[in-house]
Order: C-alpha cells, then sequence, then structure tokens
C-alpha cells in the first residue's frame, strides 16, 4: 500500500472506511430482506444500522470528502458545480434524506404506526442502492482522479487533517467505538 510520510493515503483511510459501510448495508439488506418476506422487523438492529450509518456514514466519512477532501481537490483545478464532485455531494445529501426517512419509519413503527415498516423497507433500498454504486465511483474514478491531480504536499495535508477528524467523536462515539458497532452487527445479524 501507498504511503505518504510512512502514513497511510487519504485514498486508502476512505476505502477502508468504505468497506466498513459495505460491510453494513449488507447487514441492512438482510434485515430489510427478512422483513420484506413476512419474517421478524428487527426494529433494535434496524436501529443500530441507521445510527452506525448516521453517525459513520453521514457525519464521519461523508463530513471528511465534503469538509477537506473535495475542498483540497477544488484547489487542485476540480470544478465544484459540475463533474464528479458535484454529483458526489448531490448523492450525500439524498443519503442523508434516506437515512433521516429509515429513522423516522422507525419511529413511527416503535409509536403503533404500522406503516412505519414500508418506509424503512422503502428507504433502506434506495439507501444501499445508492451507496453501493456511489462507493464504486468514488473507488474507481473520483479518487483516482485525486490521487494524479494532488502533489505529495497535498496529500501529506489532507494525511494531517483526517488524523484530527479520526480522533473526533460523533454522537459520542469515537471511530473505533462506530466499527466495532460494525462488527456487532455482523455477528448478531450474519451470524459472522
Ligand atoms: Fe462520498
Ligand atoms: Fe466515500
Amino acid at each position: 500500500m501507498a504511503e505518504v510520510n510512512g502514513r497511510e493515503m487519504p485514498a486508502d483511510v476512505l476505502k477502508a472506511e468504505h468497506r466498513v459501510i459495505l460491510r453494513v448495508t449488507t447487514v441492512l439488506e438482510r434485515l430489510i430482506q427478512k422483513s420484506e418476506s413476512g419474517h421478524q422487523f428487527d426494529v433494535v438492529a434496524l436501529g443500530k444500522c441507521v445510527q452506525f450509518l448516521q453517525l459513520f456514514a453521514d457525519l464521519c466519512h461523508h463530513a471528511k470528502e465534503e469538509d477537506l477532501l473535495f475542498p483540497m481537490l477544488e484547489k487542485c483545478g476540480m470544478p465544484r458545480d459540475h463533474g464528479p464532485i458535484g454529483v458526489m455531494l448531490a448523492e450525500h445529501k439524498i443519503a442523508r434524506e434516506l437515512t433521516r426517512a429509515m429513522a423516522q419509519g422507525l419511529e413511527a413503527y416503535t409509536a403503533g404506526k404500522a406503516e412505519g415498516e414500508a418506509a424503512v423497507q422503502l428507504a433502506g433500498r434506495q439507501y444501499i442502492e445508492l451507496l453501493r454504486q456511489h462507493i464504486y465511483k468514488e473507488d474507481n474514478i473520483l479518487y483516482p482522479m485525486g490521487d494524479r491531480a494532488m502533489t505529495d504536499e497535498d496529500q501529506a495535508t489532507l494525511c494531517d487533517q483526517f488524523c484530527e477528524v479520526g480522533c473526533k467523536s460523533f454522537g459520542g462515539k469515537t471511530a473505533d467505538e462506530l466499527a466495532q458497532m460494525a462488527d456487532e452487527l455482523e455477528v448478531d445479524c450474519l451470524g459472522a
């Protein structure tokens, strides 16, 4: 794996986060499949998936891209409003709306409104499809473009900034605690 000053390259840090997000979308998919086939609607596990996605994907990962990576790429000459950055920003916005819709569906179901289950299924399916293709585009198109555009110094700056974000907590949980949450969800829901 390539390194900058002995540290992991920014794109590799983000790709590793993608793998964790994808593992939780697999859990989410399994839970939705179960409820669609008339089996248990596991509100507790679904609530954990949604919480993970809001804190790790929306708050930690997407914010790293929006606040740090994309501005750096703009500095390197990539336009913000059209081209890949604009598409990625629009997709982050939809992803946040879908996690909110899942949370609201779960809340409604818990409050006794049975239609909350269908709302979670619909938003969940849309979220899974969106995130999988979003991650594919970033891994295979945007990040390689960024690596070609950035200098070694730009990469080192991003590394420093990513380290700072990595030390923060998100909704009271550290990045390590969130990654552990993903492990637990896999064990509980996939029998991993
Ligand atoms: Fe993204
Ligand atoms: Fe990403």
